[in-house]
């Protein structure tokens, strides 16, 4: 009998090889015959291109060839949507008009035998526009407020309308009110491996060797833009670099890689540089938000009003859940959220760790902290005070919601009871100490997913799912779960992922893997299991001739989501330490306890959660895409100008689990921690800032700057 490892701190299956750099990231692999390619970007923010002259850099050492609308062919662009797409508007076209819609759009592509030849003949392109000035920021002039027409519909995760109650009459009415406006900078994802793509053709039979959370949809992306069938498009990404939903998308890039080795007749490996990374794949939309919230003496909220406000691009309605929480995370008879975009002349954002949630919770939770200190109240018992018995915004019951459990965890281990209330009361020297919480939550969901178990003779086994791997530990967790399903030991498990042509599976994001894939991958193995008749694999197998035992499952969600609010919740403490001359912020420590269901490794868990606690840091402090207001240029495109948190930003993080056994979500019981880690954290933060200094900071980050100026 084997002992179960669900629950073991394993530590990584792939830890070996990814630091020995055995383990192959998509820039990593190549093919004989191999050429690199260039993508030369738009110099203005919006117009057309006027005329390309390629002369100098075809005549260029080693260039092979040059691709822009002039010459590259007209591709099919079958339509094709994925859910990780934009419900409206249509995906980039490259290289087929001579269209410009933002600063950095790609027009033209050199091919050559080096990199160092491609870039070089890059910067030999002379490419003129005819200009015209775009909107680039959601409170320029001219830009205009949409309704989404994706969010039209009062039911559903995002709602650009949602009410109950007369929430304005009962803010107006309340003796304490809070009315705030909240401003957070476009982010980029910034994964330390770059967006990359190896392309082979083989007749017309496409490889790509390419970063992505979602090879499947890949495969049918790229297909549907060339026009061949699926099947013929076989998309492998074993490893990846990290991505917080930067790949869950197929970029124009991809069809880059694509087009250029179909018109050279040759592999080719396109890179995107760093600066390119700010321009196409993405990004957290900025966000202005207004919440109002209203309470009685008690505490009890009267009222919650949050208007959400997003960019997104004027070619696709990028939507998130950037109000939904609002609607459901407290007790509150009146609520109204309202939701819209702004189309600018930018690409399209994306989905960025805890998308919608990771950046409407800073503003519920920042009002909340607001609210706290006009009442004169713990913010804990605050939220305590108004902890709902059921979704008030579906009247569903949760499913499990131990938000009271991960106040009390996360409070005792942060010694939150000694905390003094009023701001500037704490120091350390001459510092200025300040203690601030939040709240978190994010969806448990599921969507459906395949796997394959295949026992071999040696008595071990291995498991195919398509899945990608973005570094939570997939290969380690599902390592765990299947290990468990068989009777095996974790050694004896080999996890096969990352190909597009293994059982199909949901994008690797919205903390849904585990929940999807984890439980495809247990009833793949249970149904090995069950045909073996028994776990003396070896014997079974001998006395089959050898011939090994192979199961394929699925695994789908039943009519739970119909039955219950399904969501992790989390209570995140953070102690910033503020220099009073300086003004400078350091995130000394911080505690997050979780409500997240089973945890299947407390060890990569942890890791996650610690690790959504820096974008967090990131998010509060630093991280800001800076616009040229003139042209949309992405001002600080660079790993030197765009700052995200190092060791020395970090403090000590901490990461809690409460014990929570929700037979609901899906067979394992597990709610997913990838976007929840970051939730949270950055309102904490701010609230800690607040504590420190007494003054309320509202546009993240929070700099230097606007503490000096009061
Ligand atoms: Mo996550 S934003 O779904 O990669």
């Amino acid at each position: 009998m084997i002992d179960p490892s669900i629950g073991l701190p394993l530590p990584r299956v792939d830890g070996r090889a990814k630091v020995t750099g055995a383990a192959q990231y998509a820039a990593e692999f190549n093919q004989p015959n191999q050429v690199y390619a260039v993508v030369v970007n738009s110099t203005v923010g919006l117009g057309r291109i006027a005329a390309i002259d390629a002369a100098a850099a075809t005549g260029m050492p080693g260039v092979v060839a040059i691709l822009s609308h002039l010459n590259a062919p007209r591709l099919p662009y079958h339509e094709h949507r994925a859910f990780v797409d934009p419900a409206i508007g249509e995906r980039l076209h490259v290289l087929q008009d001579d269209q410009v819609r933002f600063f950095g759009h790609p027009v033209a592509v050199v091919i050559a035998e080096t990199l160092d030849q491609a870039e070089h003949a890059a910067a030999a392109m002379r490419i003129s526009y005819a200009a015209e000035t775009p909107v680039v920021r959601l409170d320029a002039p001219g830009a205009v407020m949409i309704v989404p027409d994706a969010a039209r519909k009062p039911s559903g995760r995002t709602i650009a309308d949602g009410v109950r109650g007369d929430p304005d009459a009962a803010f107006a009415q309340a003796t304490h009110q809070i009315d705030a406006t909240y401003d957070i900078a476009r982010e980029h994802h910034n994964p330390m491996e770059p967006h990359a793509t190896v392309a082979l053709w083989d007749g017309d039979h496409l490889t790509l060797w390419s970063k992505s959370q979602f090879v499947v949809n890949e495969a049918i992306e790229i297909a549907a833009v060339f026009g061949v069938p699926a099947e013929q498009v076989l998309v492998i990404c074993p490893f990846i670099g990290g991505a917080f939903g930067a790949a869950l998308r197929t970029w124009s890039h991809v069809t880059l890689a694509a087009l250029a080795a179909r018109h050279v007749g040759r592999p080719v490996k396109l890179v995107l540089s760093r600066r390119q990374m700010f321009y196409a794949v993405g990004h957290r939309p900025r966000t202005v938000q207004r919440v109002a919230l209203a309470a009685a003496p008690d505490g009890r909220l009267a009222a919650i009003i949050h208007e959400g406000t997003a960019e997104t691009s004027r070619y696709e309605q990028y939507i998130d859940a950037l109000t939904t929480a609002s609607a459901f995370l407290y007790a509150c008879p009146n609520v109204r959220t309202t939701y819209r975009l702004v189309p600018l002349d930018s690409s399209t954002p994306t989905f960025m760790r805890g998308p919608g949630e990771a950046s409407g919770i800073v503003a519920l939770e920042c009002a909340m902290d607001e609210l706290a200190v006009a009442l004169a109240m713990d913010p804990i018992e605050l939220r305590l005070r108004n902890e709902p018995t059921v979704n008030e915004q579906n009247g569903l019951p949760f499913s499990s919601r131990s938000m009271r459990a991960c106040y009390a965890l996360g409070a005792a281990r942060f010694g939150w009871e000694r905390r003094d209330p009023r701001p500037r009361s704490m120091h350390d020297g001459r510092l200025l100490i300040g203690w601030g919480m939040a709240a978190a939550t994010y969806p448990s969901s599921r969507a459906p997913a395949n796997a394959r178990a295949r026992i071999l003779a040696d008595g071990t086994a291995e498991v195919e799912t398509a899945a990608s791997d973005m570094g939570p530990g997939t290969y380690t967790s599902m390592t765990q779960v299947a290990a468990d399903a068989l009777e095996l030991a974790p050694a004896d498990v080999r996890i096969r992922i990352g190909r597009s042509d293994f059982p199909p599976t949901p994008p690797h994001g919205g903390s849904m893997t585990m929940a999807s894939v984890g439980s495809a991958v247990q009833a793949a193995c249970l149904a090995a299991r069950a045909l073996a008749g028994g776990t003396n694999y070896r014997d079974i197998i001998a006395r089959r001739g050898g011939e090994p035992i192979v199961a394929a499952a699925s695994s789908a969600r039943g009519d739970e989501q119909r039955r219950f609010s399904m969501n992790a919740f989390g209570a995140v403490f953070a102690e910033v330490a503020v220099d009073p001359d300086l003004c400078t912020v350091r995130v000394r420590r911080a505690v997050g306890a979780y409500g997240a269901g089973r945890i299947i490794n407390p060890r990569l868990a942890r890791s996650q959660c610690t690790g959504g606690m820096v974008g967090g840091i990131g998010m509060a402090l630093m991280e800001q895409t800076v616009v040229d207001t003139r042209d949309g240029r992405p001002v600080n495109a660079s790993m030197a100008d765009y700052l995200v948190p190092v060791n020395l930003d970090v403090g000590s993080l901490d990461a809690l689990f409460v014990d929570e056994d929700d037979p609901y979500v899906n067979p394992l019981g597990a709610k997913g921690i990838g976007e929840i880690a970051i939730v949270g954290m950055a309102p904490a933060i701010a609230n800690a800032v607040f504590h420190a200094t007494g003054q309320r900071v509202r546009d993240f980050p929070i700099r230097i700057e606007a503490l000096l100026s009061t």
